[in-house]
């Protein structure tokens, strides 16, 4: 067993306190890789902010679970170096079952979330009651999720969305003892969010659902998945240098900055990361076709991954300065 006190990690409940007394989120960055895993440490320093690091089933597959461990070992050894103590979280995102909840807590995690929101309301609390049962007794913080988002949850895909029932959140909470809750209200996963007609323009997230929710448990740490914004700017990039990204489309910035300042005190963010790094692999390699050296297309790609999440500490979530 691997503690994450022992690897200098934190849990997210001091920085969900201190996010909804602040009215600002803590980003909750998915990584699998050294370069993406750098880039949101430089971004987190640079800007005073605490930080939610993500693995998924798939990424841990990828980059390998005792490797992973070492990397965010190393991230904080990182943090201490610069002098800084930004609190930092392992998170497992959307755990699809009980043992690999179990897994990542014996790893070194300290945070799983246990993504029930595919089965039935009574055994999602049951399955969710069971991971937080065995967390609980490490101090390990629990996420669980109420409402389905549409979009690639690793290989669960969900064609359709249903939002978060507001009616049901209390009998969640108090039954399964989770430390926060991931709701649907109209974010998906993915960089293909709203499939819009010409002219029309993205539809608002159900602002009021979240605030029944937050009426039903004021006070209580709310997460919101699938809030990349699948910036313009990115996509044009990729689609300008050979690829093909059609239609793509995010949550508008200001509307996770309106989330931000309510109980939402988590927001996820994969895509976004995503399509900042293809689009500088992409323009490196297609304006320099001899160069052959990861590091001369993986380092711009680097750097851009800085500049995205210095901007979504600062002018998104609103996480910057609140370490
Ligand atoms: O919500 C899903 C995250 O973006 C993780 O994606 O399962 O492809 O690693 P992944
Ligand atoms: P995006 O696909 O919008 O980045 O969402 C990421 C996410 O919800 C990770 O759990
Ligand atoms: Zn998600």
């Amino acid at each position: 067993m691997h503690n994450y006190k022992d690897l200098g990690l934190s849990n997210t409940k001091g920085m969900y306190a201190k996010a909804i007394d602040g009215k600002y989120a803590v980003p909750g960055y998915n990584f699998n890789n050294m370069e993406q895993l750098q880039a949101i440490m430089s971004a987190c320093i640079e800007t005073n902010s605490p930080v939610i690091l993500q693995v998924s089933s798939g990424a841990r597959k990828y980059a390998n679970q005792i490797l992973l461990r070492h990397l965010a070992n190393g991230a904080m050894d990182i943090v201490k170096d610069a002098g800084s103590n930004i609190p930092v979280a392992l998170h497992l995102d959307h755990g699809d079952t009980y043992e690999l909840c179990v897994s990542c807590i014996e790893s070194g995690f300290s945070s799983v979330m246990i993504d029930g929101s595919s089965h039935s309301f009574e055994d999602n609390i049951a399955l969710t009651k069971k991971v937080v049962d065995y967390a609980h007794k490490y101090d390990i913080t629990v996420e669980g999720e109420l409402g389905v988002l549409a979009g690639i949850e690793d290989e669960v895909s969900h064609e359709v969305s249903s939002y978060t029932k507001p009616e049901e959140v209390e009998e969640f909470v108090s039954k399964t003892g989770v430390d926060s809750l991931a709701i649907s209200i109209g974010t998906s996963h993915g960089a293909f969010k709203f499939k819009l007609k010409p002219g029309e323009s993205v539809p608002p997230l159900r602002f009021d659902i979240l605030k029944e929710v937050e009426q039903r448990l004021p006070g209580f740490p709310i997460v919101l998945h699938g809030a990349s914004s699948v910036v313009p700017k990115y996509v044009d990039i990729i689609n300008k240098y050979g690829g093909k990204l059609e239609n793509a489309v995010g949550v508008p910035e200001e509307q996770l900055r309106k989330a931000a300042e309510s109980a939402v005190c988590k927001i996820n963010i994969d895509s976004d990361g995503r399509l900042a790094m293809t689009a500088k692999v992409r323009e490196t390699l297609a304006t320099k076709p001899g160069e052959f050296d990861p590091r001369k297309y993986l380092g711009p790609a680097r750097e851009e991954l800085i500049v995205m999440y210095k901007h979504k500490n600062e002018d998104v979530v609103g996480s910057a300065g609140k370490a």
